[in-house]
């Protein structure tokens, strides 16, 4: 069984305009899956339904074999989904890191000597055990997102959702953020789900996601999507730098594969030529 599971879900937030138009599809553990797609088309509102932040109004949602919309399992999802949202100044609760990364599972009512070894580990896994005394406010967009994350891999979640998590921060940070994120999906098997408008968080998914307008456009891996640049560029979306100059010269008569994806892939097709 996937891990998670949406069936045919439908959402709208005034019960009028529908937001989420039938979407379904599933994500395995230990996938790391991209999703992209204009701003407004729906993503963070799906976000907020495989957390039970929202319902939805038909369709069905299954989180580890818990029922999204039933209201008994909340709790069950909330322990199994972490979210980071973008900006890390409004999910900073307490005054002290450690307190911070507490919250969450205090929340979810961990046993003390329980929360003070996902402490421990939350922080390491975040590089940020040195800082673990500090006051949130004192440290960089980067740092800060990184305690975020801490928050949620304190909670031990099962999968964790970036909601353009790294748009906030400078290159560097970004990179940061990724390389713990990356880790966390290989090393521990955690399964993400990124949304991204990132182009290089994109290439690197084991799947990718792409929604127009609150439905799916389509899934596949990054080559798949890519291939099928002139749809994406109808659908506001833009292509890695890569994927967009091969598409170019294609248009341009040269015979060039159509899923480069990377710059070592625009090299290796450009010597062949
Ligand atoms: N709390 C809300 N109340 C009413 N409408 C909302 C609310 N949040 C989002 N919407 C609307 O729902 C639609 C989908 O929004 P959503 O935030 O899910 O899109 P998104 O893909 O995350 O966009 P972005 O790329 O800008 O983050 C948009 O038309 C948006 O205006
Ligand atoms: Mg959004």
């Amino acid at each position: 069984m996937a891990l998670l599971e949406l069936k045919n879900v439908c959402f709208s937030y005034d019960k009028q305009s529908p937001v989420i138009k039938d979407v379904s599809f599933e994500v395995q553990k230990g996938e790391y899956v991209a999703v992209i797609g204009h701003n407004g088309s729906g993503k963070s509102t799906i976000a907020r339904l495989i957390n039970a932040l929202l319902k939805p109004e038909s369709g069905s949602i299954t989180v580890d074999g818990f029922s999204a919309c039933d209201k008994k399992s909340v709790f069950e999802i909330r322990k199994r989904v972490g979210v980071v949202f973008q900006n890390p100044d409004n999910q900073m609760v307490a005054s002290i890191v450690e307190d911070d990364v507490a919250f969450g599972p205090e929340n979810l009512g961990v046993p003390r000597d329980e929360i003070a070894k996902r402490i421990d580990f939350a922080l390491d896994a975040v590089g940020m055990q040195d800082f673990r005394k500090s006051a949130p406010e004192r440290l960089s967009g980067g740092q800060k997102q990184r305690i975020a994350i801490a928050g949620v891999l304190a909670l031990a979640p099962k999968i964790i959702i970036l909601d353009e998590s790294t748009a906030m921060l400078d290159p560097a940070g970004r990179k940061d953020v990724l390389r713990v994120v990356k880790k966390l999906n290989k090393e521990q098997g955690v399964t993400v789900i990124a949304i991204t408008h990132y182009m290089e968080e994109v290439i690197s998914a084991d799947r990718v996601i792409v929604i127009n307008d609150g439905t799916i456009e389509t899934i596949g891996t990054p080559k798949e999507i890519f291939a099928k640049a002139k749809r994406l560029k109808e659908i506001g979306l833009e292509l890695p730098t890569a994927s967009y100059l091969a598409n170019k010269l294609i248009e341009k008569g040269f015979r060039l594969p159509a899923d480069v994806l990377s710059d070592e892939d625009l090299e290796e097709a450009l010597c062949k030529l």
